[in-house]
């Protein structure tokens, strides 16, 4: 299994470009199941759980093709040949996120049997709302065997209360409502830009869908959608984790090929931790200003403070002056990186959902272990903060959401190298 090498003490400078948003492109390629035209995305980041979407979706029978141009890359899927309505567990398991194939399927073919995703690392992750959202619509559901088994004649549209604010919940009834005879409306819908994103793709294919990004999304059902091409919007998160990471490294860099005004509530957390932001239309730059200080922070639905990112940020207050409080709203056990940063000399107390941090004056390289995707991206940064040398191990979970992490931090002057 490959491991990053890591000496710390460095600080990052120059600029890094931004790939296309992990979790904008998992609801839109999956929209392509929505027609038989071709859809046309580009700025797709080069990501495990890309690869496995686009696995799923050739097995269900959409027909893909990827063409690379330097960093850009454009997917062509057409979704007139479909005819194998499943997803099953071997791919379900690795990407919960392939429960978005549900809503698709069943408003376009009027059945869909999808795997339940297992629990994930994080948490339990239930689908419980997808499901009585569908039903709500007209969906026969029934589990059996570990399989959501899903029909309809043709979805009605409904109003849905969502209990909890969900991300995929919202995407995946977003998406079945474009097909559905009558009016949907999702009340309690999440507001992420994500969801805003593929409320504009769907959109481009002739979706009548407005309120994306409130907490009311109205969508009027139309008989078939048409195909589109789209570019997908900037990865917020790997923005925010490179901004933390340049805050943590004391370095100065500037992020392109981004978009200000998706992540406010981290760019207000790194102004209160010290660090100097200036932004334009598709550009950050970030300058560490004097002494980080402690930051408190809690997470909540966007556009509050994003889950995650609590990890990243927890590595920048392990040396920040004071102490802090983190509180994890969204996700019952989002806590597996303080064992880890604790094997790196850092003061963690966690009591429940809440961790406290008191600052260290350093951290000492040593050996930890990825756990999930953005605990692993704590560790790159509380190596890159660390003294001597940090190997962190089971890194395909970093590679599931960062693409080639390793080389664009080399760009910034990091030194991190991976070990196969
Ligand atoms: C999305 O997951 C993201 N994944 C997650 O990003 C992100 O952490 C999460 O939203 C919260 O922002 C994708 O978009 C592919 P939720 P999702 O449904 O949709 C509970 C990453 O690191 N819930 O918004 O699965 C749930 O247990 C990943 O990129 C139910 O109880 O999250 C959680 O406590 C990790 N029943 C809360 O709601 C349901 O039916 C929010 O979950 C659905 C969710």
């Amino acid at each position: 299994m490959d491991r990053l090498a890591i000496q710390g003490g460095t600080p990052l400078s120059g600029e890094v470009r931004i790939s296309g948003a992990k979790n904008a492109a998992l609801p839109i390629l999956c929209a392509s199941l929505l027609t038989a035209d071709t859809l046309t995305l580009s700025n797709v980041p080069r990501l495990h759980d890309v690869t496995t979407a686009i696995k799923l979706l050739e097995q269900i029978g959409v027909r893909i093709s990827t063409r690379s141009s330097g960093a850009d890359t454009t997917i062509e899927l057409s979704g007139r040949d479909v005819e194998n309505l499943v997803a099953p567990y071997e791919m379900v398991k690795t990407m919960r996120a392939a429960i978005l194939v549900l809503g698709p399927m069943l408003a376009r073919f009027g059945e869909a049997s999808v795997s339940l995703p297992g629990g994930c690392a994080i948490g339990l992750r239930p689908v419980d709302l997808h499901i009585r959202g569908l039903q709500a619509m007209g969906a026969e559901i029934a589990i059996e065997h570990g399989y959501i088994h899903a029909r309809a004649k043709r979805l009605r549209g409904a109003r849905i209360v969502m209990d909890l604010v969900s991300v995929t919940g919202t995407e995946n009834l977003m998406m079945a409502a474009t097909l559905a005879d009558g009016v949907t409306l999702i009340e309690n819908a999440a507001r992420e830009p994500e969801v805003v994103d593929l409320a504009k793709c769907l959109i481009a294919m002739g979706a009548k869908i407005s309120g994306a990004g409130s907490d009311a999304v109205h969508i009027v059902g139309v008989a078939n959608l048409h195909g589109a091409s789209y570019r997908i919007m900037p990865d917020r998160i790997e923005s925010g984790t490179f901004l933390v990471a340049a805050a943590a490294t004391g370095g100065a860099v500037t992020l392109v090929n981004t978009r200000s005004g998706m992540l406010d509530a981290v760019l207000d957390k790194l102004l209160d931790a010290g660090a100097k932001i200036e932004s334009g239309e598709d550009w950050i730059r970030l300058r560490k200003n004097g002494p980080l200080r402690a930051v408190n922070l809690r997470t909540a639905p966007y556009p509050a403070f994003p889950t995650d990112m609590q990890a990243q940020f927890m590595a920048l207050n392990c040396m920040a002056a004071g102490t802090a409080i983190m509180t994890e709203t969204i996700f019952e056990n989002r806590f597996m990186h303080v064992q880890e940063l604790r094997r790196l000399g850092a003061d963690i107390e966690v009591e429940g959902n809440t961790a406290v941090i008191k600052g260290v004056a350093q951290l000492d390289g040593a050996r930890v272990m990825a756990t999930d995707l953005r605990a692993s991206a704590s560790l790159v940064i509380a190596g890159l903060m660390a003294n001597g040398e940090t190997t962190i191990d089971r890194i395909y979970h970093l590679d599931r959401g960062y693409e080639h992490i390793e080389d664009k931090l080399s760009q910034l002057g990091a030194n991190i190298r991976r070990v196969h």
